[in-house]
């Protein structure tokens, strides 16, 4: 039976690889859309100020936890945001005692609230040489921030002139490229076998450079890496329903409320907690590889980080189309639910 036939399929609950949850009112908006399908997310540290240390990390998380629904089985796996301050003894102890499950690294003025990020690479080194020793991966936000690199070539230039020199370093480092949105990435990744796997969003699936900017600007398409040309989201879906161990699914799921997207200089940032499964779905069943989903969203990141996969399932089905908010509520005012452009047909159980 051809692939998209499938009506119905039941996968491991899926975890989110790259998630911002932020924090006070818009926390508490954003974490029922996350919990109610993934079990697991790693939490990203770019608040306002960052979470920098493990005991930044244990405040946060015990805000996520007060924050949760009742009966949610959600686990917040926190994130160090790495600085030239970064103190290698508290990331080490933070790593051991389950505080952090990873290290983000944000070149300085790379996206939001990136501010206190890394400037110069060697400042990091001890931390770095510290986290391969102990086995922690760092999460990096691969792209380089010159103003005379084109906001295009970004990511395929931070390959060249920071990932291949930190690894070639620090080989024995665990690293994570986040949200790649490039072919050049993908073929990085699947040259490489050793300590280095890739996130991918259901965005940059879903849109290529020109859903952000023909026919009117659409600011609710507008994040950071910026999607690119038709020919690197085709390379990110072959790579997504490959199977291939080392790519799985990170959402960047980044909420900004619709008054901070719509304006003369609008935040970086798509947020689609609240549909993300059902876009997957279409995805893979599209591209006839629906059975691969599972490998996606649920086996490949845990395997990365050496963590079990979760025992609980969920159920897609597929009939009429889903019925999703086109916004949800916050105390700050509404955020815009990521839009596919075409019809969601499959539902998840709940
Ligand atoms: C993220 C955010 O809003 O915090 N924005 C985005 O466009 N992805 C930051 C990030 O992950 O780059
Ligand atoms: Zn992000």
């Amino acid at each position: 039976m051809a692939a998209h036939k499938i009506s119905e399929l039941t996968i491991r609950r899926p975890d989110d690889w790259h998630l911002h949850l932020r924090d006070g009112a818009m926390l508490q908006a954003v974490l029922p859309e996350t919990a109610r399908h993934f079990d697991r997310a790693i939490v990203m540290p770019n608040l306002v100020p960052p979470v920098i240390t493990g005991a930044d990390a244990r405040a946060y998380r015990a805000r996520i936890e007060a924050a949760l629904p009742k009966g949610a089985a959600f686990k917040p796996l926190m994130t160090l945001y790495l600085t030239e301050d970064t103190d290698p003894d508290d990331v080490a102890a933070a790593f051991a005692d389950g505080t952090a499950t990873a290290v983000k690294l944000y070149p300085a003025g790379a996206t939001t609230n990136s501010a206190s990020g890394v400037q110069d690479f060697e400042k990091v080194r001890t931390v770095l040489d510290r986290m391969a020793e102990i086995g922690m991966p760092l999460c990096v936000h691969g792209e380089v921030t010159h103003s005379d690199v084109d906001i295009f070539d970004r990511e395929a230039v931070f390959i060249e002139k920071v990932l291949k020199p930190i690894r070639k370093k620090t080989p024995d480092l665990k690293i994570v490229m986040e949200h790649i949105t490039t072919q050049d990435a993908v073929d990085y990744v699947r040259d490489n076998h050793r300590n280095l796997a890739a996130t991918i969003t259901t965005h940059h699936l879903i849109i290529n450079r020109n859903h952000i900017l023909v026919g009117g600007i659409r600011p609710h398409y507008y994040c950071l890496p910026v999607a690119k040309r038709e020919r690197h989201r085709i390379a990110l879906v072959e790579a997504a329903v490959s199977g291939d161990k080392r790519f799985f699914l990170g959402t960047d799921s980044a909420p900004h409320t619709d008054a901070n997207k719509i304006q003369t200089c609008g935040c970086a940032g798509v947020f689609s907690a609240t549909n993300t499964m059902s876009c997957l779905a279409e995805v893979f069943a599209t591209a006839g590889k629906l059975k691969k989903l599972e490998a996606f969203t649920s086996l490949n990141g845990p395997l990365f980080y050496g963590l079990p996969p979760n025992s609980a399932t969920m159920t897609l089905r597929r009939g009429a189309p889903v019925d999703y908010p086109k916004q949800i509520e916050t105390e700050d005012g509404p955020v815009t639910v990521f839009n596919p452009g075409f019809p969601l047909h499959w539902h998840v159980d709940p």
